[in-house]
């Protein structure tokens, strides 16, 4: 394990990126999510589509590498927009020290931005339900399971269950 400090490890958002930083998220992605299948290209093809803002922590004392980040989407869906982390994890090394924390306060921060010229209706995310660390943590920041229940599975049989924070009501929807 990687003793860190959280404050001194910096989230910034991954504009522009290179080959280097799709690598090095493609090859943590692979290792975080391999119990649910193999997410090298997907994670580091997702980075470069249009509509996912991608946060990166980088570890100053290892050549800046990228050792955490967070896929955040904007979904324009019936003329508002929903919010989904795609995707969160940080290298083995470096979790259970508050840098999931950090992340999710970032991906946040970005929606209350974004909120101020565009209506932002829920943010959602998939996540197994026995991920304990995970769901632990989303919780805390209001997230809950959707009562439309699991999505489907994960590439490897593991269940995929949906949770999210709704921000405008149904009915209240323009
Ligand atoms: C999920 C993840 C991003 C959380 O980030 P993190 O920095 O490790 O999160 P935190 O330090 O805030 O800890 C979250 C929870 O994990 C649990 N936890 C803490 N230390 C732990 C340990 N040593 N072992 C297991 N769980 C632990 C606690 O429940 C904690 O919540 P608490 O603060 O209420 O006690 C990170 O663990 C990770 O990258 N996991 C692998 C990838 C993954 O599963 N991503 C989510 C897919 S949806």
């Amino acid at each position: 394990m990687t003793h860190v400090n959280p404050d001194t490890l910096e989230v910034s958002i991954l504009a522009p990126y290179n080959n280097t930083d799709l690598f090095q998220i493609g090859e943590l992605a692979e290792d975080a999510f391999i119990r649910f299948g193999h997410y090298r290209e997907f994670i580091s093809a997702l980075v470069k589509e249009r509509g996912v803002i991608t946060a990166v922590i980088r570890d100053p004392e290892r050549d800046d590498d990228i050792i955490g980040f967070l896929l955040l989407g904007f979904i324009p869906v019936g003329g508002v927009f929903i919010a989904d982390i795609m995707a969160i994890a940080l290298e083995e090394g470096y979790r259970f020290q508050g840098l999931g924390k950090k992340l999710l306060d970032w991906a946040f921060e970005t929606i209350q931005k974004v909120s101020l010229s565009k209506q932002v209706k829920e943010l959602r995310l998939t996540v197994a339900q026995d991920n304990h660390p995970a769901v632990s943590l989303f919780k805390q920041y209001g997230f809950s399971f959707d009562r439309t229940g699991h999505l489907g599975n994960y590439p490897s049989g593991i269940t995929a269950s949906s949770m999210k924070i709704q921000f405008i009501d149904d009915e209240l929807e323009v």
